[in-house]
């Protein structure tokens, strides 16, 4: 069965992924180059916005990375980061998580299978001689330039910078590969390129004479001759995602389907298994769905993890191969293990569980009595109305309340909804009838509803307008709320 895990995939892949059981894998890490990338809302009265993944693997990791690079089984690439460790301080924890992780994807990959990496100039490099130490030098198969096509700004020191690279290795020497070809653009684009003299025969038809080996020359049509397509190389011109493509979903770095889906075309058949553990908002996942292949994506952020899932059930309807979603909490026990773990991961997925953003007004952590932000349509209602969630995961109390309604009328939300770990107190309940409803359109709502963790794992619902809007909105792409890279 088809999976999503949410987790670290150092920890999923160990845990879950069988030695040489996977057919193909691609990833496209966190790049190293200090970004924060948000997902956020097109509105003009609220930014709803969240940190969806942070790339900054920095030198304030540098503690935990020293402890990781002991666990570096292989002696080279054990010395080659250590080396690093001297000579390329700001990289080296990048790389220590990546290789570890690297190593893993090496584990699970079979020995016909393939393996890109995505990245970008900052890190290809570095990257490169940790692939080389663990796949082999002999196994490299191509250094892939993926050109974006855009307005050049005339820059004042360098030139523009228009291109990702993709490193493809393979874990032996005769890997399973199937050729790609693209379309001619014209006959004058397979002349140019062939340098083939065209004929034409007694009805007017246009041939060519292609070489047959032994000095033997045989006639081809040229509208069979260009059927074969055009074999493609090693620089890939894609158009990027930007605000205007039919795909955007809003997940910043989401890469176009096409571009995955030559990737899996050139390197697995019908039915094989594509794992991504890095998998954003599924491209990977997606280009795997609609090719037939198996898939496994696995991703740090339940916003990742519920985009995908938005994503398969829009795109594929009832043709969706059953998936099955790993690691988000499914009882109490496990929930409040998260919010132990992680304050933050825990809010995200009780939001995303509600098909609600993330919200952060300004600073992350200063939520000013909102988490998250959730909006819904009503019908025969002009416009669509808003209700602002509040997770508490520790104590809860009165001016808990006081500050969401306080919120709700700045953020001019219709709805508020409290969800908290532990039970609410008797005067907080009062307050919540007091409150009242919310009439429109024909429809009312309880303005102000509170749900407990252990009310939610039994199946309570909270009253809201049935139609969830959210994620429709969630329209613009990630902004670089930091320009200032390591390098
Ligand atoms: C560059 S994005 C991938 C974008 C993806 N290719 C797409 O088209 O949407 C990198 C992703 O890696 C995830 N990530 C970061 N660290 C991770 C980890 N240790 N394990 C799993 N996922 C991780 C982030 O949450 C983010 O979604």
């Amino acid at each position: 069965m088809n999976h999503l895990y949410l987790g670290d995939c150092l920890n999923v892949l160990r845990d879950n992924v069988k030695d040489e059981s996977i057919d193909l894998i691609y990833i496209d890490p966190p790049f190293n180059s200090k970004r924060n990338y948000n997902v956020f809302f097109d509105d003009k009265e609220i930014q709803t916005q969240r940190v969806a993944f942070e790339d900054t693997w920095s030198l304030k990791n540098i503690g935990d990375s020293l402890l990781e690079l002991h666990t570096v089984p292989n002696e080279k690439l054990y010395n080659l980061l250590r080396v690093y460790q001297e000579a390329a301080p700001h990289v080296f924890p990048y790389l220590v998580m990546m290789s570890l992780r690297i190593l893993e994807l090496h584990r699970v990959l079979k020995s016909t299978g393939s393996f890109y990496l995505h990245c970008d100039p900052t890190a290809s490099h570095y990257l490169k001689t940790v692939l080389d130490l663990i796949f082999g030098v002999k196994n490299f198969r191509n250094e892939i330039i993926w050109h974006y096509s855009g307005w050049n700004a005339k820059l004042k020191s360098s030139f523009s910078s228009r291109h990702d690279i993709i490193l493809f290795y393979t874990k032996q020497t005769k890997p399973n590969f199937n050729s790609f070809a693209i379309g001619w653009e014209s006959e004058e684009e397979y002349i140019k390129l062939r340098r083939q003299k065209v004929r034409q025969d007694e009805n007017g038809k246009k041939y060519v004479l292609s070489d047959a080996g032994g000095g033997k020359r045989v006639k081809r049509f040229l509208d069979e001759a260009m059927s074969y397509g055009k074999p493609v190389d090693d620089v890939w011109n894609l158009d990027k995602i930007n605000n205007s493509s039919k795909e955007a979903l809003g997940y910043p770095t989401q890469k176009p389907k096409s571009l995955l889906e030559r990737v899996i075309q050139a390197n697995s058949n019908e039915g094989d298994i594509i794992l991504d553990a890095f998998c954003g908002c599924g491209t990977t996942v997606d280009a795997a769905e609609s090719l037939k292949r198996q898939w496994i994506g696995i991703d740090i952020s339940s916003i990742a993890i519920n985009v995908i899932k938005h994503r398969l059930k829009d795109s594929y309807k009832k043709e969706l191969t059953p998936f099955e979603i790993r690691g988000v909490p499914s009882d109490e026990a496990s929930a409040i293990q998260l919010w132990e773990h992680n304050p933050f991961a825990f809010e995200d997925w009780w939001l995303t569980e509600f098909d609600v953003f993330a919200t952060t007004f300004g600073k992350k952590g200063a939520d000013k009595g909102i988490d998250g932000i959730g909006m819904y349509a009503i019908p025969k209602a002009d416009d669509p109305i808003k209700a602002a969630f509040q997770v508490k995961g520790g104590k809860v109390q009165s001016k808990d309340i006081d500050a969401l309604l306080g919120a709700m009328t700045k953020q001019k939300c219709e709805l508020g909804v409290l969800l908290t770990r532990n039970t609410p107190t008797k005067p907080m309940l009062e307050t919540v009838v007091q409150v009242g409803y919310f009439e429109i359109a024909g429809f009312t709502y309880p303005k102000l509803q509170m749900m407990t963790l252990a009310e939610f794992f039994k199946g309570k619902q909270l009253m809201l307008p049935k139609d969830n809007i959210t994620f429709k909105r969630a329209k613009t792409l990630g902004k670089r709320t930091d320009q200032k890279g390591l390098f």
